[in-house]
């Protein structure tokens, strides 16, 4: 973002219980980031995983109070932003109805992740009118703060997208309410799992955030490389290590890398003391997350929910008076 001026920034995440790697390097790394500087809302989207997992909805509820933990272990701190709960705050239903009366289908049958996600998610019931509207339920959620700018991954970009475009609709309709929210995207390095493959909790590869250093250390020691480097002695090429592409290029020294780069393509080093050095930053980094993880309790993140649930409601309370005025609703 350019500039210095304060912006209000809102995201939302589904509630997948703790976090991983993957997850701290998509995303919260540049919420912290964002917190230092503008007004920011976090949000737990519990309506979002419904649209996918309707029929399985009983670990929301857990997952929710899991993640906001780990969200203020990694220092998301709820003085600097307001941390809520979608489901506690009425008016993003209320909005997202409202906009459905103005938003074409065709919008919604034309978006990427539609298609896509129903031909991916296998095992779930994807042709349902919640599915299909939740693009307008992630407008309402950012439409309801008048958000200036939304971080989101390139997979969720369409999305803001159309935001913007019911935002500019509904302002031409009745009058202008909705600044149009920028994208902020989030370049982040693509963490990938100890099995190569993209970090995620369904592929069982994913390191969390807030485990124990020794089960974290196992894990990343195990983590595939190079399948050149079958015997210490034959020479690898780091481009080819999901290990170096992911994790050492994140966390290791520019010295630390030449090192690795040399001592792999000579089969000077061998894998695990090459992730050693990979390891011990990684360690680093999580050690004082785990710390004030462990110090807190699941109540914790119950109050600052409460807490950041009436902040939210007032500022989405106060949108919707303008909205229902405008609209002669009121
Ligand atoms: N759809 C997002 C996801 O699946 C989560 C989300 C819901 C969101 N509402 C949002 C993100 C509003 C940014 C802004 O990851
Ligand atoms: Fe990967 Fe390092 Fe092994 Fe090379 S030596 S394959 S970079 S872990």
């Amino acid at each position: 973002m350019t500039g210095s001026a304060r912006q209000t920034v809102v995201s939302g995440a589904r509630p997948t219980g703790r976090l991983h790697l993957g997850n701290y390097h998509g995303a919260l790394k540049n919420w912290l980031r964002l917190q230092q500087e503008h007004d920011c809302l976090f949000f737990v989207a519990d309506w979002h995983a419904l649209t996918t997992d309707w029929a399985e909805s009983r670990d929301i509820g857990p997952s929710t109070v899991e993640m906001v933990l780990d969200w203020l272990a990694i220092g998301i701190d709820p003085a600097r932003c307001t941390i809520f709960q979608q489901s506690a705050v009425p008016a993003h239903a209320e909005l997202y109805l409202l906009l459905g009366m103005l938003t074409p289908v065709p919008w919604l049958e034309r978006n990427p992740t539609y298609k896509e996600q129903q031909q991916q998610l296998e095992g779930h019931d994807l042709s349902t009118f919640g599915f299909l509207g939740y693009p307008v339920l992630q407008a309402a959620d950012v439409l309801v703060y008048k958000a200036s700018a939304v971080p989101v991954g390139i997979d969720q970009a369409p999305h803001i997208e159309l935001a913007r475009e019911i935002a500019r609709r509904f302002n031409g309709t009745y009058r202008e309410i909705f600044p149009e929210p920028k994208t902020l995207l989030t370049d982040s390095p693509k963490i990938v799992g100890t099995d190569g493959r993209k970090m995620s909790k369904s592929y069982g590869n994913a390191v969390y955030l807030t485990e124990e250093p020794a089960e974290i250390d196992r894990k990343l020691s195990r983590m595939i490389t190079d399948p050149r480097r079958a015997r210490r002695t034959d020479p690898g090429v780091p481009e080819d290590c999901p290990a170096y592409t992911s994790l050492h290029r994140v966390y290791c020294t520019p010295e630390e890398l030449r090192w690795v780069e040399q001592g792999c393509t000579t089969a000077g080093i061998g894998c695990l003391e090459c992730k050693k050095t990979m390891i011990k930053h990684v360690l680093a980094e999580l050690e004082p997350m785990r710390a004030r993880r462990a110090a807190l309790k699941p109540d914790d993140a119950r109050d600052i929910l409460q807490a950041g649930n009436r902040r939210a409601r007032a500022l989405a309370e106060a949108t919707m008076a303008e909205v229902r005025d405008a609209m002669g609703l009121a």
